[in-house]
Parts: C-alpha cells; sequence; structure tokens
C-alpha cells in the first residue's frame, strides 16, 4: 500500500476519500495525527499529516518513529513525502517541484534509529532510490510536468528559518534545497525497508537569496497553487 505523509498545507487534501481513522499504539508513543485510510481513484492509500491536524507540532516535535513504525504496521510499503522547502539551486525557486536524490542532516537530538539494543548501520548512500521515486520521475515525465529530478537536500531543525550565513554554508556544502522535516523520516523508513520518496516543493528562496522577506503567507500561497500539480501525481502513483 502507499501511503501519503502530508507536511504543511497538506493536513487534508481533496482527491482523498477517507473511509477509516487508524490510532495505531507504537511503541514510540503517539503518531502526529490518525492515520487515515482510503482510496484514491479507487486504490488504497494511507493518509498522515506530520505536522499534526491542526499544524501544530514543529518540525523537530515530531515523533518520526512512530509514524514510520505505525505506517509499516498498517501494510504500508512505500511512502511518499510532501516536504516543503526552500529553494537554493537557480533553478529551484519558488513553485519549482523537485524530487531530490541526495540528503545532508543537520539536525540534531532528534530520535532517529529503531535500533537501540544492537548496533545496526543501515546502508544510506542512495537515500531515495527506489522504485516509487522512478515512478514520480517517469510520471512527471511523460506528462511534462518538468520536476526536477536531482538535488542535495539540506535538513536543518528548525523551526526557524536559517540565516544566509548558513545558507552559504549549505551551498558550499552542495545542497540545492533546504527543509526541515525528511530527517530522520527517510532514514527511519530505509531502517524498516519502506520504500520512501519526497517530493518536494520550493516555497522560497532560501533565506538572504532574495531580497525578499519570507513569511507564513506567501509559503501557504504556493502550496495552494502547487496542490493541483501534486495531486495530479500522487493519484498517478496510487494507480501504478
Ligand atoms: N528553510 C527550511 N525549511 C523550509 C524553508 C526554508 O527556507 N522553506 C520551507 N521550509
Amino acid at each position: 500500500m502507499l501511503a501519503v505523509i502530508g507536511g504543511s498545507g497538506w493536513e487534508t487534501w481533496s482527491s482523498f476519500q477517507a473511509s477509516r481513522d487508524m490510532s495505531v499504539d507504537t511503541p514510540y508513543g503517539a503518531t502526529s495525527a490518525v492515520i487515515q485510510l482510503g482510496t484514491i481513484n479507487h486504490q488504497p492509500v494511507a493518509f498522515l499529516s506530520r505536522h499534526g491536524p491542526a499544524h501544530n507540532l514543529a518540525p523537530h516535535q515530531i515523533n518520526y518513529r512512530a509514524n514510520i513504525w505505525a505506517l509499516k504496521a498498517l501494510g504500508v510499503t512505500r511512502i511518499l513525502a510532501i516536504n516543503a522547502v526552500g529553494g537554493i539551486h537557480a533553478s529551484m525557486g519558488p513553485e519549482a517541484l523537485i524530487v531530490p536524490d541526495q540528503i545532508i542532516d543537520y539536525t540534531w537530538g532528534r530520535a532517529h534509529s529503531f535500533w537501540s539494543d544492537q548496533v545496526m548501520h543501515v546502508d544510506f548512500s542512495k537515500p531515495f532510490e527506489g522504485a516509487l521515486r522512478r515512478q514520480l520521475v517517469a510520471l512527471s515525465q511523460s506528462r511534462r510536468l518538468g520536476l526536477i529530478d536531482f538535488g542535495v537536500y539540506g535538513c536543518t531543525q528548525g523551526p526557524r528559518l536559517e540565516s544566509a550565513a548558513e545558507i552559504q554554508r549549505l551551498k558550499r556544502d552542495g545542497c540545492d534545497l533546504v527543509g526541515m522535516t525528511a530527517m530522520p523520516e527517510a532514514s527511519l523508513a530505509r531502517e524498516l525497508n519502506v520504500d520512501y520518496a519526497s517530493l518536494c516543493i520550493s516555497v522560497n528562496w532560501a533565506a538572504g537569496l532574495s531580497e525578499q522577506c519570507i513569511t507564513m503567507d506567501a509559503i501557504f500561497a504556493i502550496l495552494n497553487e502547487t496542490r493541483p500539480m501534486v495531486q495530479g501525481l500522487i493519484e498517478g502513483l496510487a494507480a501504478d
């Protein structure tokens, strides 16, 4: 089964027909929200709002382990993560849709592994590699959607946005986009052998790369503008 983890601005969405709310007891505590089981165009899909139904959990407060563990327990085999990001690469300004292929983790203090009583080193050299990412890229190519199929995602701690100097450092490190939620989500999915791809929506130029101040209103306006295209992609993936 496909699951969608919705990020900011993706607490609910119209093409998903929810039929059941699942509260899953996990060894790690509560998930961000109940997991909704339902369909898109008659295909089964699970949906979880990462920041909670009222957008009340900041990136560092999210119980990533509970979320991934619960999805796996419900039979989810592939997760499409929707992530709002800031653009660093010249082609990744506001409204760009990006499917990153690499990640650098700058977060700290987040519970980031399921392994506590044995030493396990999961391979993470290609963090997003898998059938789901390939399907997403092929779908966008066949529909000529102009989705960008590369990018190093720099994952910062938040919840504040970065300073201009921090973005320059990320750029020197090779980051193309910056967000706060793909880690440890992506590596936890890998630990449980769940196929995980991220669809990033650029909602602003990263700090210092434009004259404009970054506002939540502007971010939510872009999330609304890009919604039909993102929904179309999810519908295509569910049908695959
Ligand atoms: N930085 C980090 N996370 C973000 C940004 C940003 O500029 N925009 C949306 N999420």
